[in-house]
């Protein structure tokens, strides 16, 4: 049985280092998570692994059903979720193609279906949300990514924003001010999703290109993002074929 779950971000929709079980095609009181979950073989753990922007990546960070994905694995009894995120660099070691850790979160989004908290309930319920992330899985990836001799940046604070457009320069000047390193449209409600449900839910940043206003070049382009990705997302992959062994 597997206990461990990958979310792959954009540029992640399957996993080419995965020996594919099977698909399986699942449902929840939320709706549909965004793809059928492929569960396969990875250095010998048998993982779990679900695109966040559907199969054939379609479905924009506004619409994801994040309540349907996380649940649907918390139902298979997944305990750990290493999510996959795509993020642009705010400050300046963020720079393109790094690899972040995030250990804080802002939460810019609105309009998304937030909370598994929300209507039926006995009581209201708070949960604790002081460290967004769990810290023994943060902790397990860094260990991987130095045995994968990946450099990445262990601490950063994530600015969660709505999307799908990108940010204007002075909204970036904002987000920097609030002391956020990183800026990414997938990291919430998703990591509170997971806390809720308690899962043990940990990040992996890959910066796909400099923060508007924050690059050498005065725009943002899809083919920029696209090849920074491809060889963020290649040292991604090293790290998370020695993490899901030291689970
Ligand atoms: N902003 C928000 N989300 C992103 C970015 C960005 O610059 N790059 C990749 N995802």
């Amino acid at each position: 049985m597997a206990n461990i779950a990958i979310i792959g971000g954009t540029g992640l929709t399957n996993l080419t280092n995965l020996t594919i079980i099977r698909r399986e095609v699942h449902n929840s009181i939320y709706g549909e998570p965004s793809a059928p979950l492929v569960r396969g073989m990875l250095e010998d753990v048998e993982v779990v692994f679900l695109p966040r922007h559907g199969a054939g990546h379609t479905i924009p960070p506004h619409k994801v059903n994040y309540r349907a994905n996380l649940s649907v694995l918390d139902e298979l009894g997944i305990t750990n979720v290493v999510a996959i995120n795509a993020v642009g660099g705010i400050s300046p070691e963020m720079t393109s193609q790094a690899i972040a850790i995030p250990d804080q979160i802002i939460d810019y989004t609105y309009s998304r279906s937030h909370t598994f908290f929300d209507e039926g309930l006995e009581e209201v319920t708070h949960i604790d949300f002081t460290n967004p992330y769990c810290e023994s899985l943060r902790q397990a990836i860094l260990v991987a990514a130095k045995a994968a001799s990946v450099p990445v940046i262990g601490k950063a604070t994530y600015a969660a924003t709505q999307g799908p457009r990108l940010e204007t320069a002075a909204e970036i000047d904002r987000l920097e001010k609030d002391g956020c390193h990183v800026v990414g449209m997938t990291g919430m409600p998703e990591a509170a999703l997971a806390k809720e449900l308690g899962l043990c839910y940990a990040s992996i940043n890959v910066v796909a290109n400099k923060a508007a206003g924050r690059g050498d070049d005065n725009e943002i382009t899809i083919e920029q993002i696209n090849s920074n990705l491809k060889v963020g997302l290649e040292k991604v992959k090293r790290i998370l074929e020695i993490v899901i062994k030291n689970i």
